[in-house]
């Protein structure tokens, strides 16, 4: 590493703090009809004018707006990933960022204690934090392409129902149920989660979301549904600390027919836990905010294995994009 990469690196929060505001106060979406100038963003923003050719030069100095004869204008990334309208829209990932930001101020604090710094209540106790948590996962597997990835690799062909353990917005399930027409699904999360995960079917699934049913349980505390042929279960693992995953892996077995597969999509770490890097990197989030961190294929294999699961597998998803890999193996 040399000196402009090191200063890269240890500056990076002011890029990632101008991107969520620039996000916040709308000014990417502001440029969605055509460009404009500081004067006209001053005032359909109502910011600062001043202020706000600062903010718009930095985002041009960024690559995610283009400036000519003093008129901003949207890029193509910005087009494709900043703008609500964009399927790819990964604003909600943004969003939630922004308002998680505070809650990096207590890292220090974190590593001498080891104690999380906010309560462990997986944004549930309110609904506006629920649906930014919610629409946050959903815009960055929609942005980054993992649930069409996902839906395209496994072999559902002869699985009649999946469930998505903390399936969330149910991105997931939607994409497997467009790839694969014979197959219903069934979410099992959080009840305010499902809340969430209702309205974003009903806007955006209409057609499907008849063929998903959405199952209010807390898998700490209760056994999972009989009778699933697939349980997938994406960035789970990772907020929940090791006996935990212990149990969770046996109540999957439980419930699962003979025969049926488990897949568990995450960051699944190297042996030293330091690749891929933005997995080491997510560990400080999750020390901050769960109970958990990201494991390593040789930790869950032991979990899966334990509970009885055979022919334990890795499948690591192509990066770039994605960083994360699924770990599957099957009930005999
Ligand atoms: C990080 S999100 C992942 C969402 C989705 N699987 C994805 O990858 O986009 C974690 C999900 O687990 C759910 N969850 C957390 N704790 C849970 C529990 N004890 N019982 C059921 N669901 C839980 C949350 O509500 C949330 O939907």
């Amino acid at each position: 590493m040399d000196f402009a990469q090191l200063a890269a690196l240890t500056g990076g929060h002011a890029e990632a703090r101008a991107i969520q505001t620039a996000v916040k106060l709308g000014l990417f979406d502001s440029l969605g009809h055509g460009p404009r100038d500081a004067s006209e963003l001053a005032t359909s923003l109502k910011v600062d004018r001043r202020a706000i050719a600062v903010l718009a030069d930095a985002m041009t100095a960024l690559g995610l707006l283009v400036k000519t004869a003093g008129h901003y204008d949207l890029t193509d990334v910005s087009r494709r990933f900043l703008l609500k309208s964009s399927a790819e829209y990964l604003g909600g990932l943004i969003l939630f960022d922004d308002a998680f930001f505070e809650t990096w101020v207590h890292l220090e604090q974190t590593i001498r204690t080891g104690a999380p710094a906010r309560t462990l209540d997986m944004f549930q106790n309110k609904p506006e934090e629920t649906a930014r948590f919610i629409r946050a996962m959903d815009s960055l597997t929609r942005a980054r392409g993992d649930a069409q990835f996902v839906a395209e690799r496994l072999d559902l062909r002869e699985i009649p129902i999946v469930a998505d353990l903390g399936g969330g917005p149910g991105t997931y399930v939607a994409a497997m149920l467009r790839r694969w027409p014979h197959l219903r699904a069934a979410i099992f999360d959080l009840p305010a989660t499902l809340d969430v995960a209702r309205t974003i079917l009903a806007e955006r699934e209409p057609d499907i979301a008849p063929r998903i049913d959405l199952i209010p349980l807390n898998y700490l505390k209760v056994e999972l549904p009989q009778g699933c042929g697939a349980i997938f279960m994406s960035n789970i693992i990772h907020s929940e600390d090791e006996p935990t995953n212990v149990d969770l892996m046996r109540k999957c077995f439980r419930a699962l027919n003979s025969g049926g597969i488990v897949i568990v999509k995450d960051h699944i770490m190297n042996e030293d836990l330091t690749e891929p890097k933005a997995g080491a990197i997510f560990s400080l989030y999750l020390l901050l905010a769960t109970r958990g961190r990201d494991y390593s294929f040789g930790e869950v294999s032991e979990w899966l294995s334990g509970a009885g699961f055979v022919d334990i597998r890795l499948e690591t998803l192509p990066s770039p994009p994605f960083t994360s890999s699924m770990v599957i193996a099957r009930k005999p």
